[in-house]
């Protein structure tokens, strides 16, 4: 297919979305009391997902438009460009298949690209990691000393920490009793020094998970945690305090995910545990390759599996389902609207599930490391506004923070509201407070209570005349008056289970390239990390000592780093 993308400003239908918006008004609560139809209308299911879109400040005709604009952009050509493997990350010329890692077992036929059998591959490494992940739980892999490992610490960051820390807070109530895992990310050395604090090094296994094998932060924490648990067994008698043994331990305490497995080699780590993945699977969307190694510990290789399953049950849905019906490509689409023509330039992510309370996190870097881009894939420069902000914290804890901005404020914030039928942990307020939280109530129906509230509160608002008939002063009306037409998508499911979050995460994957694809960049390169890395190696020297080093730094970064010096203990 052609590399050139579609400049989206030049189609038809991009045209007549301009002429569309320039009459849009939104009216929410106009269109619902005159339209019954519109909430079933315009909700969608995806897998075990219910997602309703018609709280959104969109028409038929916006979303017919938007559609249109989809198909005039390539989008269902583009789609089916990533599953089969073309290499669509064109400024790195590389197939995109992350789709590959979910893709049903024996499915046929099979997946070749580029001369490889990615279906074979990607069954291999998940049998790997399967076998690994069973015998770290039964016990039957064992530490220096023989006992069974109690504790995972993952070592990675970006791609190879945010899925799988994301995921393990989501799938708590699955984890194998008595195991626990902590995920070390920063080369602040807090990081490190917090989450090995306490440890029993003879039963801590560390997976040191990076793509490359060559990220700064991540090596560095694997050297940390080496010594320290080197320092640790030898001060508990555990090793003598020579080459062989500490190589022993190492052995014993580390394995590694990695593309680059003769750089794990040479970490010292043994080549047979190293679990590999590939180039065609982006940092960012990993957590479903062996990326999720701890996950597979901690809830077990079946609990990977389903979540396995429910990725692939939504990449299905996108694949295989009607633009006019497709809930990732209609999200993504219903973003180029809210980003390119109403003015939306943030997006508020708002789990009703404590357990979800890294998602936002996580989406983070899925969303802007992929749609943050100012060119296109062909190079040109990019022709309208691309990503927006992602960012948004569980519900109701938002409520008591940010929420006042998103109901009163000057700014559009659509934001996706995300709840779950049935709570990990049903809890019943006995008691109550006699007033209006009866005894006996089911504390998750408060919660929901909340979710669903917002997003009418969000949608209808409150007019004036509503206030003063509430017996409010004159001068106070303003101040409580909401305007509404405040656009929310709901996404229901009927619990958080491992399938669900794999559900939720490749409803993301797809929205985002959805919007990828309508601006015509390249959601799978993140060259602009790159600059800051190589400046904090050259600014390295400058920061401990070296004067040279020091004066060939612009005059802000000199004055920075000599206050630090002055003042470093
Ligand atoms: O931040 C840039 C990045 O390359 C991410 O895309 C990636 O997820 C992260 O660094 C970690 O990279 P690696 O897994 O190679 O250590």
């Amino acid at each position: 297919m052609s590399t050139s993308p579609v400049d989206p400003t030049t189609t038809p239908a991009w045209g007549e979305l301009y002429g569309h918006y320039q009459e849009f008004r939104g009216d929410l609560r106009g269109w619902f009391a005159d339209d019954p139809g519109r909430a079933e209308r315009m909700s969608h299911t995806a897998g075990d997902l219910f997602v309703d879109l018609s709280k959104n400040l969109a028409t038929d005709e916006t979303l017919e438009l938007l559609v249109r604009l989809a198909r005039e952009v390539h989008l269902p050509e583009r789609i089916e460009a990533m599953f089969t493997g073309e290499h669509i990350n064109v400024t790195e010329d590389r197939a995109v298949l992350h789709t590959a890692l979910r893709r049903a077992p024996g499915t046929q036929p099979p997946l070749v690209v580029d001369g490889q059998d990615v279906d074979a591959d990607v069954a291999a490494v998940l049998d790997q990691v399967s076998a690994f992940a069973d015998d770290v739980r039964s016990g039957g892999w064992t530490g220096i000393t023989g006992k069974p490992v109690r504790t995972v610490v993952n070592i990675g960051i970006g791609g190879s920490d945010l899925g799988p820390v994301m995921a393990y807070e989501a799938l708590r109530p699955y984890l194998l009793h008595g195991l626990e895992v902590r995920f070390v990310s920063n080369i602040d050395p807090t990081d490190v020094a917090q989450k090995t604090a306490g440890l029993d090094p003879e039963t801590t296994l560390f997976i040191v998970a990076s793509k490359t094998f060559g990220t700064l932060e991540t090596l560095t924490n694997a050297r940390l945690a080496r010594a320290w648990l080197w320092e640790q067994l030898i001060a508990q008698g555990a090793i003598e305090d020579d080459a062989d043994a500490k190589q022993a331990a190492v052995r014993a305490h580390f394995v590694a995910v990695s593309t680059a497995l003769d750089k794990v080699e040479a970490f010292g780590i043994d080549p047979a545990n190293a679990f590999g993945f590939w180039d065609w699977v982006g940092g960012r969307y990993s957590v479903d390759s062996a990326i999720g190694t701890s996950l597979a510990i901690a809830f077990g290789p079946d609990a990977f599996r389903e979540l396995l399953a429910g990725f692939r049950a939504v990449d299905e849905h996108f694949r295989s389902t009607p633009l006019e019906r497709n809930v990732p490509a209609l999200m993504g689409l219903l973003n180029v609207w809210y980003v390119n023509f109403l003015g939306g330039h943030t997006h508020a992510v708002l789990p009703y599930a404590q357990q979800l309370h890294r998602f936002p996190a996580y989406l983070q870097q899925l969303t802007m490391e992929s749609n943050g881009k100012s060119v296109r894939w062909d190079g040109s420069h990019v022709t309208t506004q691309t990503g927006e902000v992602f960012w948004g914290e569980p519900g109701t804890n938002g409520q008591h923070a940010f929420y006042q901005l998103i109901h009163q404020g000057t700014q559009l914030v659509p934001a996706d509201f995300i709840a779950f039928a049935n709570p990990a942990y049903p809890l019943t307020d006995t008691e109550g407070d006699g007033k209006t939280v009866p005894a006996g109530a089911d504390v998750h129906e408060l919660f929901l209570a909340n979710f669903f509230a917002q997003t009418k509160a969000l949608a209808f608002g409150k007019t004036a005349d509503e206030v003063r008939a509430e017996g409010t002063a004159e001068d106070l009306v303003s101040a409580r008056t909401f305007s509404g037409n405040r656009p929310t998508t709901s996404i229901m499911a009927p619990a958080l289970t491992p399938s669900v979050l794999g559900q939720l995460v490749a409803l993301y994957e797809h929205v985002t390239f959805t919007q990828g694809v309508v601006w015509g960049i390249d959601s799978f390169d993140q060259w602009g990390v790159e600059l800051g890395k190589k400046l904090a190696l050259e600014v390295a020297p400058a920061v401990s000592g070296d004067d040279a080093a020091l004066d060939a730094q612009d005059a802000s970064t000199q004055s920075l780093i000599r206050y630090y010096r002055d003042r470093r203990g």
